[in-house]
């Protein structure tokens, strides 16, 4: 039996950057994992092997349909699927070997197996029980499960079995305009397959800026996404190699019926604890049947702690690193702190979304007064050089302050431009100071100072 300061449950982001962290204060510190390799869903099977394949079929896209423009002729690349799989499983391998580097180099232990808690300070992993003065529960999340709908991973899937199609589908319908639906969604888009978004909501990406809603859902249907709105699906059935996905109209009218040869169901993940044994333990859940949480990830059960996926709010791979850190502060005796309230959504499908604080609507339907400043791409030199002119950059600020309450992006680079207004409003700053700042010409960036310049006097390439 090996004893320990803290055994965290889970190596995805929240738990192997915990487990950094917690050797980085001198805890002695294992993971318990049960994949083959470390990183959890995010590096194996969701944000990594995504990118990868978005990547791909970006540049393809691009050589379908920008090349010849910029004077780059000759044929355009064809798609060898299975290679294009194999550079995914490659990119994940380097960053799954990448985490197994740093465990070793911070001396973190990987116990291999999946972990049970018999009693407050122990993880049993197979017939062997460890003993931890702190455990940390990460064990994220899986998809959610519709009714009437069977996932085989074969014809009927989730973004797990998205990712190793044996081959294009033809015709693709995907449940759910939500982050994933989107971006596996463009994937296949550009792959050539005849891609169907079924959503339930009336917008795309529910809960984000309307203005960015309207604008996305534009550009996708431009590049070949079809879209039925406020449509619930009732249920899926299969034949050996296609489906038929049936849906209502909220409006009412007659039960609608698409055919497919793959349906990607999109529709949300739920919190994964099954088998820590929480239930015998008294861990108190949320009614959603997330581990309930203190301000400082603490359960009820002393020396058991919870992050990421498996407790409430955004799943997020950034938000679950963020609380791994924070809670490696607080079992060390420090002072842990996540702000809720500057954590970035983004999109990677091209254009890329971006997102973070509060929204217009919101804001508006609390009575807030605010000053919204807004810059198309349309007016940024260099996006426009690039072919990407559409979307634009918004800033939400407090009118009498002029702080800085939200941002949301729509264009080039979004995902990474958004961090400028995260500093910004972790340090409380406004929208002028954004403007005063110097901002490099030609980058994606002056968009952002322009829509700061638009929470003021006016941009000036508008
Ligand atoms: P989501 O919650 O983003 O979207 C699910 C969508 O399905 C919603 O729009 C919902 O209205 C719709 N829906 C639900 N039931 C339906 C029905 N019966 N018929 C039609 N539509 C229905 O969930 P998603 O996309 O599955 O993602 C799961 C989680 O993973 C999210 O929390 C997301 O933030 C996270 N994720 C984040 C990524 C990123 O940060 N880039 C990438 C992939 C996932």
């Amino acid at each position: 039996m090996s004893q320990y300061d803290v055994i965290i449950i889970g190596a995805g982001p929240g738990g192997y950057v915990s487990a950094i962290r917690c050797a980085q204060l001198g805890l002695k510190t294992a993971v318990v994992e049960g994949r083959e390799t470390l990183g959890g869903t995010c590096l194996n099977v969701g944000c990594i092997p995504s990118k990868a394949l978005l990547h791909a079929t970006h540049m393809l896209h691009e050589a379908e349909h920008n090349f010849a423009d910029m004077g780059l002729k000759g044929k355009t690349p064809s798609v060898d699927w299975p290679q294009m799989k194999s550079y995914k499983t490659d990119v994940v391998g380097q960053n799954t070997g990448g985490v197994e580097f740093l465990m070793k180099k911070n001396k973190i232990d990987w116990i291999k197996g999946w972990a049970s808690i018999p009693a407050a300070g122990k993880v049993q992993v197979g017939d062997d029980v460890h003993e931890a003065k702190n455990i940390v529960i990460a064990s994220g999340s899986v998809p959610s499960s519709l009714p009437g709908v069977e996932v085989d991973e074969k014809i009927v899937v989730t973004s797990t079995g998205a990712l190793e199609l044996p081959k294009i589908p033809k015709k693709m319908v995907v449940i759910g305009a939500g982050v994933i639906g989107l971006e596996l969604g463009s994937v296949y888009a550009r792959l050539g397959s005849e891609v169907t978004v079924v959503e339930y909501m009336d917008a795309v990406c529910p809960g984000m800026d309307k203005d960015v809603q309207r604008t996305f859902k534009r550009i996708l249907e431009k590049q070949g996404l079809k879209f039925v709105m406020g449509a619930a699906v009732q249920g899926v059935e299969t034949t050996k190699s296609k489906a038929k996905v049936k849906y209502q109209l909220k409006k009412g009218g007659d039960e609608e019926v698409i055919d497919a040869d793959v349906v990607l169901v999109a529709t949300g993940r739920k919190p994964y604890a099954e088998g820590l044994g929480l239930d015998a333990l008294g861990v108190k859940m949320t009614e959603r049947g997330q581990i309930a949480t203190d301000a400082q990830w603490r359960t009820n059960v002393p020396g058991i702690y919870a992050i990421g996926d498996v407790i409430e709010g955004p799943m997020l791979a950034h938000k679950a690193e963020d609380e791994g850190m924070a809670v490696a502060e607080v079992i060390a005796g420090k002072h842990g702190h996540v702000n809720y309230g500057v954590i970035p959504g983004v999109v990677y499908t091209t254009p890329e979304v971006a997102t973070v604080g509060a929204t217009e609507d919101t804001l508006k339907a609390e009575g807030r007064k605010i000053k919204v400043g807004k810059f198309n791409f349309m007016g940024n030199a260099r996006a426009k050089a690039v072919h990407q002119g559409e979307g634009f950059a918004k800033i939400i600020v407090d009118a009498e302050t002029d702080r800085v309450l939200g941002a949301a992006i729509i264009g080039p680079a979004a995902g990474d431009m958004i961090h400028e207004i995260c500093v910004a409003m972790e340090f409380g700053a406004s929208a002028e100071d954004i403007a005063l700042t110097c901002h490099a010409h030609p980058t994606y960036s002056e968009a952002v100072r322009e829509a700061a310049l638009a929470c003021g006097d006016g941009p000036i390439h508008a």
